[in-house]
């Protein structure tokens, strides 16, 4: 699987394939639905790859998902959380895995589950909980990052 910007939109998607804006409910709480995140290639046809032969390190990067949390009030929090069952947790192309941010996916075969959520089958399920620090000085949070989303997409 690829980002758009190396491959193009897939079929189906208008803009920002694989990508999702969500608020969490009064009590913070959050979950969503999603592909489960593959092992994938950076581009090697630039400066990264000309760095990665010239050092001998492989372009993959280890299944993960990006996520931006932020609310006025709290410290923004920019991460990823990897796969722990990807190959290349302990060689990661960009050097972007902790420890902290591994999770496992639980495979989970429970048919009323699944038809609550709207599908039929086993599904895999990761679990995550984020915790902000507070900082007063964040304000207008929101306004931030629509404006830098929709310079983004120009
Ligand atoms: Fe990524």
């Amino acid at each position: 699987m690829f980002y758009e910007a190396q491959v193009g939109q897939p079929k189906g998607y208008e803009d920002y394939a694989y990508r999702g804006k969500f608020k969490t409910g009064a009590d913070g709480r959050y979950w969503f639905l999603s592909r489960k995140p593959v092992d994938y290639p950076v581009p090697t046809d630039g400066p990264v790859g000309l760095i990665l032969n010239g050092t001998g390190r492989h372009s993959w990067r280890p299944a993960h998902l990006h996520y931006l949390i932020y609310k006025d009030g709290y410290q923004t929090i920019q991460t990823e959380m990897f796969n722990s069952d990807s190959q290349y947790l302990d060689s990661d192309a960009v050097f972007g895995v902790k420890e902290s941010l591994v999770i496992p996916y639980v495979k989970v075969d429970d048919a009323a589950r699944a038809k609550e959520y709207g599908f039929e089958g086993p599904f895999y399920e990761g679990l995550f909980d984020f915790v902000m620090k507070d900082d007063a000085s964040v304000k207008d949070a929101e306004a931030v990052y629509s404006e830098r989303a929709s310079m983004s997409s120009s």
